[in-house]
């Protein structure tokens, strides 16, 4: 079997990588302290033979010998997936995220490392900041402010690409090269889907659940920002294909069809059936104006493209916030 291990297991996005990955035949180990996942997440996974849970935080050293997997069928390969992602919690945790992907990253490859397993780092679209190219295309460097509010989580996955990248490529030692991560890198646009925190801040759910209580749909600035945003089933198909090819450049991986902020808010108004009014607030520092994946990688190397339109997708999430909010 072949035995994967997972960090963020019980987030959004980690939750249902750990659910595909069950059911294509892996065995998986999975790690979470729960700064902003939920063991709610993992109640399919957690019925499965194949599937161990640790409480624990990616920042300690990694303990093997508490998994039974690791025993049986060593590792074939490591995801690392933990990090609050909403921009709520750069203000609120930003250390935390500061040193997941830092500190967290250089534990998880050097896991990888050790057992030769193959590695997936999760980066994000946020590392080409307010992008002055459109859309972005993974050749695009980036237009980040080091140290403005979202640099905790922007600077932070850059950091992250910069390790994995440098482990891929591999230290001389004498005139030879030494040892060399076996890495793919991708970086995931705006996504959204059952399993997200109604509270998470997002803007995903920040307006459904805004719409659901007949509330005013709060905007930041004109509104007139864009996000291109990806159904959950259509990213971690995306994720799993990138892990299991040989196609070791970073790969974007988000849905091309681009709306402002306010037709994502006519969009949810039609999938709740409400008619709340939008409400305009101060436009947040640093937030990027267009944000677009060129996934000519992806749709070349992976033969993926994304298949869920948004008005099905908001129908999904709304169904699973109704649930989650216990709301009829
Ligand atoms: N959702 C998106 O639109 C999006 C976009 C770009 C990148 N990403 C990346 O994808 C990954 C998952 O994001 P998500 O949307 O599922 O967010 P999430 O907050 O739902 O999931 C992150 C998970 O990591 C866990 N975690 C955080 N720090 C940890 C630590 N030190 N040790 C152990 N567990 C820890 C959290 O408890 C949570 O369960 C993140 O790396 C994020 O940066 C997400």
């Amino acid at each position: 079997m072949k035995h994967v291990f997972i960090t963020g297991a019980a987030g959004f996005i980690g939750s249902h990588i750990c659910d595909l990955l069950l059911k294509k035949g892996y065995a998986v180990s999975g790690i979470d302290n729960f700064i902003t996942g939920s063991k709610k997440n993992l109640a399919e996974a957690l019925k499965n033979k194949n599937f161990q849970f640790l409480e624990w935080d990616t920042c300690e050293p990694i303990p093997e010998k508490k998994f039974k997997f690791f025993k049986k069928h060593k590792l074939f390969g490591v995801f690392h997936f933990a990090c609050p992602a909403s921009p709520v919690d750069f203000a609120k945790i930003p250390f935390e995220i500061l040193a997941v992907d830092s500190l967290g990253t250089m534990r998880t490859v050097d896991l990888a490392m050790k057992y030769k397993a193959r590695y997936i780092v999760a980066s994000t679209s946020e590392i080409y900041g307010d992008p002055l190219e459109h859309p972005q295309k993974e050749d695009y460097w980036g237009n980040v402010n080091t140290i403005g509010p979202r640099a905790c989580y922007d600077e932070t996955k850059r950091f992250a690409e910069a390790y994995v990248s440098t482990a891929a490529r591999g230290v001389m030692k004498g005139n030879k090269v030494g040892k060399q991560l076996n890495a793919r890198i991708v970086r995931i646009f705006n996504t959204y889907g059952p399993r997200m925190r109604p509270n998470d801040g997002r803007v995903v759910p920040e307006l459904l659940v805004q719409a659901m209580s007949g509330k005013p749909l709060t905007v930041h600035g004109e509104g007139k920002q864009t996000r291109s945003f990806c159904y959950v089933s259509d990213l971690v198909d995306g994720i799993v294909r990138l892990f299991e090819s040989d196609f070791k450049q970073p790969c974007n991986i988000g849905n091309p069809t681009e709306n402002t902020i306010l037709e994502f808010a006519q969009a949810v108004n039609k999938a709740v059936g409400s008619s709340s009014p939008i409400q305009h607030l101060p436009a947040r520092e640093d937030d990027p104006r267009r944000r677009c994946p060129d996934i000519t990688r992806a749709k070349t190397h992976l033969g993926w493209s994304p298949k869920v339109g948004l008005d099905e997708g908001l129908r999904h999430t709304l169904e699973d916030f109704k649930k989650q909010l216990k709301v009829k």
